[in-house]
Formats: structure tokens, C-alpha cells, sequence
């Protein structure tokens, strides 16, 4: 009987333990530790002056086509990182005069620049006049992160 109320007192803490674990651990890594996240990617046009952005974005097997977005829109994208970690997508953007060309989301392993950035699941890439700047979500500011070329 002993044994019995030991063996029912286990199972209820395994089973609360099971319940409440997604709560306490990391909830964007299972419990191996393989991410299976879905990513939101957003490119936002932020020029001056009714400027058009013209962007083209791509992974390996992944053409999204060439936008043009009207001033204060934006274009995004989701997807799952793939098994192997090698999800890669860049982006050429034009603003007519300048350009830049530039990859906005990569796999992180060994840190987490890219993701820290995205809370984890949104990339928030702005064209803005003097360059290409990173929405830093956890602290609500935009992040200089590639100047255009002339
Ligand atoms: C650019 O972003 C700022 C801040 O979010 C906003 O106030 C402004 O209206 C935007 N301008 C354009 C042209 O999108
Ligand atoms: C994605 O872009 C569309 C415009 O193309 C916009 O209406 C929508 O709100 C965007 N979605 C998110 C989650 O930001």
C-alpha cells in the first residue's frame, strides 16, 4: 500500500511536471534542443519623400519575386528553418539611385545576433534613406545595419 501511494504520488509530479515544462523551459527549443521555429521575415520601406523600394528576396529554393513597395508599406514572408539548419534568405533592395544586396535571415547555433533581434520570430528589416537598419524587437529600436551603395 505503501509502495502504491509512493508509486501514485510520482506519477502525479511526473504529470504536472510534463504539463508545466513547455512553461518553464525555452519555448523555442524542444527538449533535444532542435529548433522547429517558424520565422516571419518583413522588408518595410521607411524612405522619404514617396520614395518606391524595389526588393528581391530569395532562398536556394525560394524565389519571392520582385516588389515594388509604396512608401510606409511592407512585404513579409514565412517559413520553417530546415531540418540541416541551412535556411538562408537575402534580399537585393533598390531605391532607384542606391542599392544593397544583403542576407536577412541565417541559422544561429552558437549565438543568437540575428535572433535576439527577432524576439525569436519576426525579422524586421527597414529601408530607410541612408541605410538598411534591423527592428531590435526586445528594445524597440531600429538598429543601423548596412549603408547603401551608390
Ligand atoms: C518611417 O518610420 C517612422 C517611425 O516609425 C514613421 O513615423 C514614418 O511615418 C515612416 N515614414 C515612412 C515614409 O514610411
Ligand atoms: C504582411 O504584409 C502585408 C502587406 O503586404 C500586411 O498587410 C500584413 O499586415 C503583414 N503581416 C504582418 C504579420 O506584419
Amino acid at each position: 500500500m505503501r509502495a502504491f501511494k509512493g508509486y501514485v504520488v510520482f506519477f502525479v509530479c511526473a504529470a504536472i511536471l510534463a504539463l508545466s515544462a513547455p512553461c518553464l523551459g525555452n519555448s523555442h527549443e524542444n527538449t533535444v534542443g532542435i529548433r522547429f521555429d517558424r520565422w516571419h521575415v518583413h522588408v518595410v520601406n521607411n524612405l522619404s519623400a514617396g520614395k518606391t523600394l524595389f526588393a528581391h528576396c530569395k532562398s536556394k529554393d525560394d524565389d519571392l519575386g520582385e516588389r515594388n513597395l509604396a512608401p510606409g508599406t511592407e512585404f513579409n514572408w514565412s517559413f520553417k528553418e530546415d531540418f540541416f539548419g541551412s535556411t538562408l534568405y537575402w534580399c537585393y533592395m533598390s531605391t532607384g539611385q542606391k542599392h544593397a544586396a544583403l542576407d536577412v535571415f541565417w541559422v544561429e547555433s552558437d549565438h543568437s545576433w540575428l535572433q535576439y533581434r527577432c524576439n525569436w520570430k519576426d525579422c524586421i528589416w527597414i529601408a530607410k534613406d541612408d541605410g538598411i537598419y534591423i527592428k531590435i524587437i526586445p528594445e524597440n529600436r531600429d538598429e543601423f545595419s548596412h549603408k547603401w551603395e551608390v
